[in-house]
């Protein structure tokens, strides 16, 4: 059982941290709005610290899940950061989806100041990360991974090192460019039998024994047909990480004709107010015009 801290308890990091103080370890939890740090403590004991650097003082290993690039620099490297007061040979453990950039920058500074830095963002949503079954990508050294997997296998049922810094962020893209496509041909799928006057719940039964099943069509297509979005993974983030392939696309030369599009219906879901519906909202678009 490890020292651990946890950095950021949102959505995801919330469940995350509790798998982590389930699990048997040492957790002290850091929040920039302090009420869900007290929260977390009320639920799960441990402590809660004031800044990332009070949480990850003296810790084995620095768990975080924040939002974008800059609030992973804001945590590690900024005032008050993580770096700064962790002793050398510990591990920071990003779950943030974020850029292949700002993983191997985040490697760099770590490596300068003798510790470790494992870029490990997620996939499975939030009833992953409650029910303690997400899927983890981690890029970085393979003697951090190592020393970080039996933690994250408290919230991960597959836990895989994909090379060196920033490979777990270029596989979450692969993984959202995968998505993006598929919703949107789902969407007009969809849509096409409601126009037809078919029984889309039957269409969803009886296809998705076949060829065009999907994870998105047997857990969203029905809610998708009655224009329920609330299903967690939010358009807001989608356009983040669709952002974050399109640019990393433009240095590594690989086209993404399909998801470029998607990401421009996304943009029209957050301009008629959609920016909290899932990302199964392609649908409304087609539904509604
Ligand atoms: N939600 C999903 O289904 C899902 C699935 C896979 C991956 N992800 C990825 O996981 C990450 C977190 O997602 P989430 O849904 O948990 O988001 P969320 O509920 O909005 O939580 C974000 C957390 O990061 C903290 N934070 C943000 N910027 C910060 C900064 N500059 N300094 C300190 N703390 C900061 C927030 O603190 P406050 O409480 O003070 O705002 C909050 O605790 C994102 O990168 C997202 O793309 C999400």
């Amino acid at each position: 059982m490890a020292n651990v801290a946890f950095l950021g308890l949102g959505v995801m990091g919330y469940p995350m941290a509790g798998h982590l103080a389930k699990g048997g370890h040492d957790v002290t939890v850091y929040n920039r709005t302090a009420s869900k740090a007290a929260d977390w403590v009320k639920e799960y004991g441990g402590k809660s610290a004031a800044t990332p650097a009070d949480a990850a003082k003296g810790q084995d290993i620095v768990f975080a899940c924040v939002g974008a690039d800059d609030d992973v620099r804001a945590i590690c490297v900024g005032e008050d950061g993580a770096f700064g007061a962790m002793t050398a040979d510990a591990l920071f453990v990003d779950h943030t989806t974020a850029s292949a950039e700002v993983a191997r920058e985040m490697d760099a500074a770590a490596r300068d100041k003798g510790l470790y830095f494992v870029d490990a963002p997620v996939s499975g949503g939030q009833a992953g990360a409650e029910n303690g079954v997400l899927t983890v990508m981690c890029g970085g050294d393979e003697v951090a991974f190592d020393r970080a997997k039996p933690a994250m296998d408290c919230y991960g049922r597959a836990v895989t090192l994909m090379g060196p810094a920033g490979a777990g962020q270029l596989t979450k893209m692969v993984n959202q460019i995968c998505i993006a496509g598929l919703v949107q041909a789902l969407s007009e799928g969809l849509n096409f039998g409601m126009k037809a006057g078919l029984d889309t719940d039957k269409v969803i039964d009886v296809i998705s024994k076949g060829a065009a099943q999907s994870w998105q069509m047997e857990n969203r297509g029905r809610t998708m047909t009655r224009g329920e979005f609330e299903f967690g993974f939010a358009v807001d983030w989608m356009r983040k990480d669709l952002n974050i392939c399109l640019a990393e696309a433009n240095r590594n030369g690989a086209r993404l004709p399909v998801t470029a599009l998607v990401d421009q219906f996304y943009a029209t879901v957050q301009a008629r107010g959609g920016n909290r519906y899932d990302t199964s909202s392609l649908i409304h678009l087609l539904m509604n015009d």
